[in-house]
């Protein structure tokens, strides 16, 4: 994990200002989704739209998908430019087979994921997912829903702890959760700061800690508002759906409970699981991708150097086989019983 968790760096000019931002693994994006002319590739996380123009550059069409409306705005620009090339849409990438369907009656060549949170979330501090600038304690990707100040304010001490502990990877999480749960019987969570300045108080900063004591806390809240985890999941079987014969998936994650369930699927689809030598051939499963490179692709030397939040980046990418969609079963991904109560 970067230290503020984003995926998307900005290109600082002479004078320190932004001038664009750089989009992650770009080159390595490009080699395995080998978009050509003709061909249609799905951009589930349009974000700046740096994939998306990388493939529309190479002559594909392209649908793009983003939950957040502010991306879908400035994405029209690239919609206008495109002439014709480019479809987006509003909505979330684990509904990708809906949302390709009816852009079009194709199968795809290509499904790119770019996991996580933009910078242009990041920076702005009245999204509410940094703690570097004070903002209202939101982090909600589709500006809509239960907010992480819904989630501060009314969980129970089991599930706050889960989700500090389990999706924040925090290990003092059972006293974040009860300091949480005290300090509410005084005052009611409104700022990121306040949140922030709270978790330092209960767990302390050494000289020596790289990160902040907020920044797995604050994770695991983002993940949790968004249910990020759930939605990759889809994301993975709904890609199955979509992808023609011979159609490339391409996912790029941050951490290492994202990487976990890629890495997972496409052992469980490249025909790694399911079968044993014990048994008869015919219980094994025919596989639904191929994989080149079983391993996952890391940015350069030289991209880490620029582009620190490249650092933790990791690319893993399989190719569709023409064997029919398995029925959709979660269960392979082990994912941890932590639902979003309703708004
Ligand atoms: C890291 S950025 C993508 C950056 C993009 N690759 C680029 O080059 O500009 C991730 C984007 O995905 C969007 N996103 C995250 N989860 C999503 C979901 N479940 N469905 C649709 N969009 C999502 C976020 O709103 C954000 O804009």
């Amino acid at each position: 994990m970067s230290k503020d968790g984003s995926n998307v760096t900005d290109n600082v000019d002479a004078v320190g200002g932004p001038v664009a931002h750089i989009p992650v693994m770009l080159n390595e994006v490009l080699a395995s989704l080998s978009p050509t002319s003709g061909e249609t590739h799905l951009d589930g996380t349009f974000g700046a739209g740096g994939y998306t123009s990388a493939i529309l550059g190479k002559g594909a069409n392209v649908i793009a998908i983003d939950r957040d409306p502010d991306a879908i705005e400035i994405g029209q620009a690239l919609v206008a430019k495109s002439e014709g090339k480019l479809s987006l849409v509003h909505g979330r990438f684990s509904n990708l087979d809906d949302i390709a369907l009816e852009a079009s009656s194709e199968k795809l060549d290509g499904v790119v994921l770019d996991i996580g949170v933009s910078s242009m979330q990041l920076d702005q501090a009245e999204r509410g997912f940094s703690f570097q600038k004070d903002g209202p304690l939101d982090m909600r990707m589709a500006q809509s829903g239960v907010s992480a100040a819904d989630v501060v304010n009314n969980a129970d001490h089991s599930t706050l702890t889960r989700v500090i502990g389990i999706l924040g990877e925090e290990k003092k999480a059972s006293r974040i959760s009860r300091a949480i749960i005290d300090a509410r019987l005084s005052q009611t969570f409104t700022s990121t700061l306040q949140l922030a300045t709270l978790i330092e108080k209960t767990i302390g900063r050494r000289p020596t800690d790289r990160i902040h004591p907020a920044t797995r806390s604050f994770q695991g809240f983002r993940i949790f508002v968004n249910q990020e985890l759930q939605e990759l999941c889809d994301a993975l079987l709904a890609a199955e759906n979509a992808l023609k014969p011979g159609g490339r998936l391409v996912v790029v994650t941050f951490h290492s409970l994202e990487d976990r369930i890629v890495k997972k699927f496409f052992a469980d689809r490249t025909g790694g699981s399911g079968g044993s030598r014990h048994l008869p051939e015919i219980t094994i499963a025919k596989p639904n991708f191929s994989q080149i490179k079983r391993g996952a692709v890391t940015a350069s030397k030289e991209e880490c150097e620029i582009n620190p939040r490249s650092r933790s980046a990791k690319l893993r990418w399989g190719v569709r086989s023409d064997v029919a969609p398995r029925k959709k079963d979660l269960s392979i991904f082990g994912l941890p019983n932590l639902k979003l109560m309703e708004s």
